[in-house]
């Protein structure tokens, strides 16, 4: 893989520079903006070049496309606005804007949360009552009518749905939501566009041009090659990686779903036309920009195609190319794929923020185990990121869970990692014995076995089996169950992502299963309609609403309170206890966490020597700790630190 531009490369970046300033110079116009962005493309050119030069220099017409793809670059630039160029600015001035205790993510899908974009604007003052700075608004693009795997299926991406908006909406939206202190986060869906995209639609009328865009062939020869070590992404509603296509007589590699066609990012026209894109979207005022399904953009027959090295190269380019002409948006990483490899696209040049699966996948694995061992061993392994990044911790996504842990790390502690997974299938799917959880299995491979599951937190976390039962005891486990894992996320370093339903505790929506368009793919089930009647009992503690929601607020003012949260410093360690999670948030504050339905005990020693001050208070309870040993009652957490002044004079006593 790629290192750092050598002389060469640093020579030929400044003589192509030299080459095309008139062409730049033509596309950009003149003034400070243009010597703003000459600025920054000299800074950033030797890498550019080398990253471009890396994917595309053995094509003879090479000189062509960089020569096409910066005067995009140029243009773009020119396009961005004023109040865009301020920001770039501002960003300039603090790169780590995202790595603070005030930082709170939020996922909703337009329609499904308020309807339109209109609907979004209009429940602006329910974000900022939450406490929301980050809002990813989940794929609003044009799509095809029917299913469009969520809006993963892209048709136009300067289009948006025309039943949520216009694409002058989403920009005037993102400026109010700026001037609110709320950064708006949309998906680069980067892998893939619809069938019913433009290029793919000129594909299919047999233009050649077009057809490069993707990946087809004319047999299943190299498919069949291709196809032998491949992972089935989804085994059950669309098992293998190619569908054929009879209006070309060709076979199209569609890793996902069978309309959501694979680009060829080997083609440069391809990076050119998608960079465009990615560019046009910064200029509507993303601040983050998903990058959907990172693994999965470059091929190379006998590999599994996801996590090549030149994927890798490939959004080090459009991120250095993002740099010059959108330098306050910010890349996340979408890859659910094994730990190592998740940590392998985090990175300043790369993408600065990421999903934390494997905290995710392994809190869930814990709250059905009761024990932290493999969650806090991986933790202790894997939570420290590069200098300049942060995670992205989250209890539920639009996605399955899968259980992409490192069976390195279960061997370690004497896991067998196979049985181990499909105990936590059975759990999750209600059918171990005494389970709380009511899940539903998505993507059974055959082969494999392998499998993984969809639902509300809530259904997970035990409350709709406790409601069925009208099981009023199991109702308050699983709210705690609830509170106590979004206490890790809320406060361990980075940002946490809430994702909204959970913020009332929804549970599962089975009505997906009369729609055709949705009855073959179980995520639907975790992707309700927001429901406004049980939000607006969000104040009345006497509901799981109202407890959930004020639980939660509660724990968000706390972590706005608390800079040692922003920070990312967080060290995850053995707490003596295989029931109770252990971290120090920056060094300031202690986090207990009691994965268990029994109380349990954390003895003073090992509290003593994983923070330099005693602890003698609990910032969740706002209670001072009795000496000696810390207790916690079932699912408590606390967030220890030394007493502040204010505790010592209200003299206030845990029980
Ligand atoms: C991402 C999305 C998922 C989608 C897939 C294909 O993983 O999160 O919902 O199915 O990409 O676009
Ligand atoms: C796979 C992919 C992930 C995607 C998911 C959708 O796990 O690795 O990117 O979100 O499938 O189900």
């Amino acid at each position: 893989m790629l290192t750092s531009p050598s002389e060469w490369h640093i020579q030929q970046a400044h003589c192509t520079l030299t080459r095309l300033r008139p062409s730049l110079e033509a596309a950009i116009g003149k003034g400070r903006d243009a010597e703003r962005f000459f600025q920054r493309l000299s800074h950033k050119m030797p890498l550019i070049f080398t990253l471009l030069h890396e994917l595309y220099g053995d094509q003879y017409d090479f000189f062509y496309h960089l020569q096409n793809i910066l005067v995009s670059a140029a243009q773009l630039s020119r396009q961005r606005s004023a109040d865009l160029k301020k920001l770039d600015e501002q960003r300039r001035a603090a790169p780590h804007w995202f790595q603070s205790e005030q930082m709170l993510g939020a996922i909703a899908y337009v329609d499904l949360f308020a309807g339109d974009l209109n609907g979004i604007k209009d429940k602006l003052p329910y974000f900022k009552e939450l406490g929301v700075t980050y809002l990813h608004l989940m794929p609003l693009f044009k799509a095809p009518q029917s299913n469009s795997d969520g809006g993963y299926a892209v048709s136009d991406f300067r289009s948006v749905n025309p039943s949520l908006g216009t694409m002058a909406q989403l920009a005037a939206l993102a400026a109010d939501m700026r001037a609110n202190g709320i950064s708006l986060v949309l998906d680069f869906v980067f892998n893939h566009t619809s069938d019913e995209h433009e290029w793919a639609q000129k594909a299919l009328n047999g233009d050649l041009e077009h057809q490069a865009f993707y990946l087809m062939y004319p047999d299943r020869t190299l498919p069949d090659q291709y196809q032998r070590t491949l992972r089935d992404i989804f085994p059950e509603q669309a098992p293998g990686a190619f569908t054929y296509r009879p209006e070309m007589e060709k076979w199209v590699w569609t890793t996902f779903n069978t309309f959501q066609w694979d680009l060829n990012y080997s083609n440069p026209s391809v990076f050119q036309a998608m960079l465009e894109e990615m560019l046009f979207l910064a200029n509507q005022g993303v601040e983050v920009l998903r990058l959907d399904a990172v693994a999965f953009v470059w091929k190379q027959m006998g590999t599994p195609c996801e996590n090549l090295p030149q994927a890798h190269t490939i959004i080090r380019a459009f991120n250095a190319l993002a740099s010059v002409v959108a330098p306050s948006m910010i890349f996340k990483s979408e890859a659910i794929v094994h730990p190592d490899d998740v940590a392998s696209y985090i990175s300043p040049q790369e993408c600065p923020i990421s999903y934390n699966p494997t905290m995710m996948a392994l809190t869930w694995e814990a709250l059905a185990t009761r024990d932290v061992r493999l969650l806090s061993y991986a933790m202790e392994h894997r939570f420290a990121l590069p200098q300049g990044c942060a995670w992205v911790n989250y209890v539920r996504s639009h996605d399955d869970i899968g259980w992409s842990f490192a069976d390195e790390d279960a061997w370690a502690l004497g896991i067998t990692p196979f049985p181990h997974r499909q105990f936590l299938n059975a759990f999750y799917t209600g059918q171990f014995e005494g389970s709380f959880a009511a899940g539903v299995p998505f993507n059974f491979n055959p082969v494999t076995l392998d499998m993984r599951i969809c639902g509300m937190a809530a259904s997970l976390a035990g409350l709709e089996a406790a409601q069925a039962q009208g099981n009023v005891p199991y109702q308050q486990l699983a709210i705690k169950r609830l509170l106590m894992i979004h206490s890790l996320i809320i406060s361990a370093g980075g940002i946490p992502l809430l994702y909204l339903g959970d913020d009332i505790a929804m549970t599962n929506d089975y009505s997906y299963k009369d729609d055709p368009a949705k009855d073959n793919d179980a995520r639907w089930v975790h992707r309700p309609r927001f429901d406004w009647a049980r939000a607006a009992q969000r104040s009345d503690t006497s509901t799981p609403e109202g407890q959930m929601y004020q639980g939660l607020s509660h724990l968000i003012h706390l972590r706005k309170a608390t800079p040692a949260f922003g920070t990312g410093h967080t060290a995850f360690f053995d707490s003596g206890n295989r029931h109770v999670l252990a971290y120090v948030c920056d060094g300031q504050v202690l986090a207990l966490a009691n994965f268990s339905e029994a109380a349990q005990i954390v003895s003073a020693a090992v509290i003593a020597s994983h923070l330099n001050a005693t602890p003698s208070y609990d910032r969740v309870t706002d209670a001072l700790l009795p000496a000696g040993d810390v207790s916690l009652a079932p699912y408590q957490y606390v967030w220890l630190t030394k007493t502040p002044e204010k505790a010592i004079k209200s003299r206030k006593r845990i029980k």
